[in-house]
């Protein structure tokens, strides 16, 4: 792109400031400038910065919902081993594949590097990445089947990640069958809709939310491959949950049964602040509400026996079938938007971090495609079990947190295969406790694996 090109481009949606460094900058800075420039859609730009002259300042509200209906847990015995078997099927027949959004920040748990590369394994420190991707591994194993597994990042993280999956060996998956590809970049506007510049030969860009996974996984030619392998259903879920049971064949199953285009785990709120998105019902159809855009009166309206009138969380564990992901990449997700401390440029060049918020980011959340799905599947499951995601440095959902509740879930396992599992007073298991994956994946696959006589008598890893 040349100096013209930028003028015309930045000029058509109003924001021909980005150049007035353009004078003090060296040629490697002017170059770098205009790459950015060039990756900016002009008409997307003016879009998001006109909206902000018409919207509410408070954010967005949503006085008519309703609680979505949910299969809950007590109902879900009966046709467990069908649905179980079904997705077992689609995993064999080598149907299924594997989205992880892995392209966030991770601003609030302080990590130097991808959230993936967290260490997080009682006593192994395995990364996240490392145990995710053994989980695929393990599933290829057990039913002899290829997982395709397409990996999100962003511009801030892609590099360090791809190095991280080159230097573990890719954790022992085919390389043809792991894809990574990158979300788009989105620029931030000041409150006169001016986009935000965060040194003279730089726009602050930051990713477009884990919703740009439809727009990436089609720019980048990933659901083609997709048909290509003949996959007819995506498993999605979030780099920070440890727990999440990848590919869960009864939860695909489930899906496929009730020929769902989108299926969500949801679980209760652990309180009525809890930060997961509310599934509801709205306008007629089935939505996720952030938690930011609940009113106080809706987080803490009760029903009559005194359960949370607004129950239900989404934890970003879906299924998809491939053809509902091609029909919402090409109709595009709605954005959100949030008003943020961004860094910028003052007129002399230097760049100031705003102790206040100066500046509105936009995201899109790939839930919002909920409510263009024809029929949905909402699957109650049990917390423990599935869901503790690494979001802070301490405290609730922190890496401490994460290898207590991965301990618990596997000291469960145990049990349920008959062992004792020795507990201090609090009920913590005394010993620490790590199940690798490929050693099993379920109760049931431990159960199976265990030799007669066997005794937890000090920390112990299996794998
Ligand atoms: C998110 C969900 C919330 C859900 C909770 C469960 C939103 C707005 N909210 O909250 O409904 O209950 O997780 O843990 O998403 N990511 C990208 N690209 C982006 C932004 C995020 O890939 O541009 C990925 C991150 O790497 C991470 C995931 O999306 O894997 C979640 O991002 P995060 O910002 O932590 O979401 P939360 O606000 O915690």
């Amino acid at each position: 792109m040349t100096y013209e090109d930028a003028r015309t481009t930045l000029k058509t949606c109003g924001q021909e400031h980005a150049l007035r460094h353009w004078a003090a900058l060296n040629e490697m800075q002017r170059e770098a400038l205009l790459d950015q420039i060039a990756t900016l859609d002009p008409a997307l730009v003016a879009e998001l910065s006109q909206s902000l002259g018409a919207g509410d300042e408070t954010g967005t509200s949503h006085p008519d919902i309703e609680p979505a209906d949910v299969v809950r847990l007590a109902q879900q015995p009966a046709t467990r081993a069908d649905a179980r078997a079904r997705g077992e099927q689609a995993l064999r027949d080598g149907k299924v594949g594997v989205i992880l959004v892995a392209g966030g920040q991770g601003t609030r748990l302080g990590f130097d590097g991808p959230k993936g590369a967290y260490p997080l394994g009682p006593i192994t420190n395995m990364t996240l990445f490392d145990i995710h991707a053994r989980k695929i591994l393990a599933l290829e194993r057990l039913y002899q089947t290829n997982i395709p597994f397409y990996v999100m990042t962003s511009q801030t993280n892609d590099a360090a990640t791809r190095a991280f999956f080159t230097e573990h060996d890719g954790f022992g998956l085919a390389p043809e069958n792991v894809r990574f590809f990158i979300q788009g970049m989105l620029p931030a506007f000041d409150a006169d809709g001016k986009i935000v510049l965060d040194a003279p030969d730089h726009l602050f860009l930051s990713p477009d939310g884990h919703g740009g996974t439809l727009s990436a996984l089609a720019k980048t030619g990933n659901l083609d491959d997709m048909k290509q392998r003949g996959l007819s259903t995506l498993f999605y879920f979030q780099v920070d949950n440890a727990l999440v049971q990848v590919a869960d064949p009864e939860f695909i199953g489930r899906h496929l049964a009730a020929d769902a285009d989108m299926s969500l785990k949801v679980c209760a709120k652990r309180d009525p602040e809890e930060g997961l998105g509310m599934v509801v019902k709205k306008d007629g159809g089935l939505a996720v509400v952030e938690y930011t855009e609940l009113t106080r009166e809706q987080k803490y309206a009760t029903r009559p026996d005194g359960e949370l009138k607004f129950l239900f969380g989404s934890v970003a564990i879906h299924v998809f079938s491939r053809e509902f992901l091609a029909r919402e990449a090409d109709a595009g997700l709605p954005f959100h938007r949030a008003f943020k401390k961004v860094p910028f440029c003052d007129e002399h060049g230097r760049t100031v971090t705003p102790e206040q918020p100066n500046a509105y980011k936009f995201e899109k959340f790939i839930f919002d495609a909920l409510p263009d799905a024809r029929n949905a599947l909402l699957l109650e499951f049990a917390r423990g079990q599935e869901f503790s995601p690494l979001k802070n440095a301490a405290g609730a959902d922190s890496a401490e947190a994460a290898r207590r509740d991965m301990m618990s879930k596997w000291a469960g396992w145990l049990e349920q295969a008959g062992i004792p599992v020795p507990r201090d007073a609090r009920n913590t298991p005394v010993h620490k406790l790590e199940i690798d994956p490929c050693y099993a994946v379920s109760a049931e696959e431990l159960k199976a694996k265990l030799p007669a006589g066997f005794r937890v008598d000090g920390d112990l890893h299996l794998r």
